[in-house]
C-alpha cells in the first residue's frame, strides 16, 4: 500500500466523523445519505437523511409513497429534480428485487452518476471505485501538487486516475471517506493542519508554499438574474396556488400568483410586503417582491391555479422563496390583528 493511502486510512479510522449513515452498510441509507449531500453540506444533510429515514425506513417504503410527500421532505434542500428522480430509483429498486451491486448496476439508477455510484459502491461494497469530490481534489492538488483547473475535463481525468492508484485494495470504504473527512476536517480549503498534518512532510503544496493556492480554480461561470413577483391572494380563507410544470425550475413544487397576472393595484388593494427578495440558485439569482392581495370577491384564476383553503397550505411542498413569501404574509397578518 502507498504510504499516502496507509497514512489516509490510520487518519480516519482515528479523526473519522461518527456519521449516522456510517453504522450501516445498508445499501439505501447509504444511498438516500449520499443523494442528500450531493449539493448539500453534511451538517444540513444529517437533519434531512434522518427525517426520511423515520418516514421511509425502507427503500419499500419511499418507493410506495406519493411524490408530493418526498417532495414536502426535501422542501429546503433545493434541486428538486434530485428528489423526483430518488422516487423513481427507489421505485427501480424495488422492481429489480434488491439494491444492485455492481457499479453499473447502480449507475442505472436514476439520478446517479459515476460519482454517487462509486461513493455507493465503494461504501457499501468495498467495490474498488475512486470518489473524486471537491476534497479529494483538494487534497490530491495540494499533496501531490497538481495545478489542473478543477472543474475541467482534464482534472477529471488526472484526478481520478490517481485516486484509482491510490486506491487500497479491499480498503475502498474507508480509503474514500477518509479522504472526504480529511479534506473536510484536515486539509479545508482556507486554514488547512498543516502544522498537526500527518502527511505534512510528503506534501508538495506545503514544502513548496503553495498551499493557499491550490487546487487551482476555473473563472466562475456568471450567473444571471431573474426579476418577478409573488401575490399571495386572500380571499375570505382561501387563497389560489398552481403546481409549476417541467422545464424550468421548481417542477412539482407550488407557488402563489406570480406578476404574470397583475391586478389593478388600485381597486385591488394590493399591498407591498417585501421587495427586492435574494434567492441564489446555483445559475440564477432570483430577485422576488412580495405582495399580499385581499379581496372580498373571488377574481378568475389564469389557467392551472386552483383555491385552496389557507389552512390547508402546509399540505403542498413549496420552494424556500414560497416559505419566505408566506412568512411575511403571516407577519403582516400578525400585526393586524389586535
Ligand atoms: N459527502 C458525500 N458523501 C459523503 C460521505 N459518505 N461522508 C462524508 N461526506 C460526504
Ligand atoms: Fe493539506 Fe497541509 Fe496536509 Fe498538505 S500539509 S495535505 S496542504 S493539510
Amino acid at each position: 500500500m502507498k504510504p499516502f493511502s496507509q497514512a489516509i486510512l490510520h487518519w480516519f479510522a482515528e479523526y473519522g466523523r461518527d456519521l449516522p449513515w456510517r453504522r450501516t452498510r445498508d445499501p439505501y441509507a447509504v444511498w438516500l445519505s449520499e443523494i442528500i449531500l450531493q449539493q448539500t453540506r453534511v451538517a444540513q444533510g444529517t437533519a434531512y437523511w434522518q427525517r426520511f429515514m423515520e418516514a421511509f425506513p425502507s427503500v419499500e417504503a419511499l418507493a410506495a409513497a406519493p411524490e408530493d410527500e418526498v417532495l414536502r421532505l426535501w422542501a429546503g434542500l433545493g434541486y428538486y429534480s434530485r428528489a423526483r428522480n430518488l422516487h423513481a430509483a427507489a421505485k427501480q429498486v424495488v422492481a429489480l428485487g434488491g439494491f444492485p451491486r455492481t457499479l453499473e448496476g447502480i449507475r442505472a439508477l436514476k439520478g446517479v452518476g459515476d460519482y454517487t455510484a462509486a461513493a455507493i459502491g465503494s461504501i457499501c461494497f468495498d467495490l474498488p471505485a475512486p470518489v473524486v469530490d471537491g476534497n479529494v481534489y483538494r487534497v490530491l492538488a495540494r499533496h501531490f501538487g497538481i495545478a489542473t483547473p478543477v472543474g475541467t475535463t482534464q482534472a477529471k481525468k488526472e484526478f481520478t486516475t490517481l485516486a484509482g492508484q491510490l486506491l487500497p485494495e479491499g480498503e475502498a470504504s474507508a480509503f474514500n471517506q477518509g479522504m472526504m473527512d480529511f479534506g473536510a476536517l484536515q486539509c479545508t480549503p482556507a486554514r488547512p493542519g498543516c502544522l498537526t498534518c500527518p502527511l505534512q512532510a510528503s506534501c508538495q503544496a506545503y514544502r513548496t508554499g503553495r498551499v493557499q493556492l491550490l487546487p487551482v480554480k476555473k473563472a466562475p461561470v456568471k450567473v444571471q438574474e431573474r426579476r418577478f413577483s409573488y401575490i399571495y391572494l386572500r380571499c375570505e380563507g382561501h387563497t389560489a396556488i398552481r403546481r409549476r410544470g417541467p422545464g424550468d425550475i421548481w417542477q412539482g413544487l407550488y407557488e402563489p400568483l406570480m406578476d404574470e397576472f397583475v391586478p389593478d393595484t388600485s381597486e385591488a388593494k394590493l399591498r407591498l410586503l417585501r421587495q427586492g427578495v435574494k434567492h441564489q440558485l446555483t445559475h440564477r439569482t432570483l430577485i422576488c417582491d412580495f405582495y399580499l392581495w385581499e379581496s372580498d370577491s373571488r377574481p378568475a384564476l389564469p389557467e392551472g391555479y386552483f383555491w385552496i383553503k389557507e389552512t390547508e397550505l402546509d399540505r403542498y411542498a413549496k420552494p424556500r422563496l414560497v416559505e419566505m413569501l408566506l412568512e411575511a404574509v403571516a407577519k403582516a397578518s400578525g400585526a393586524k390583528t389586535p
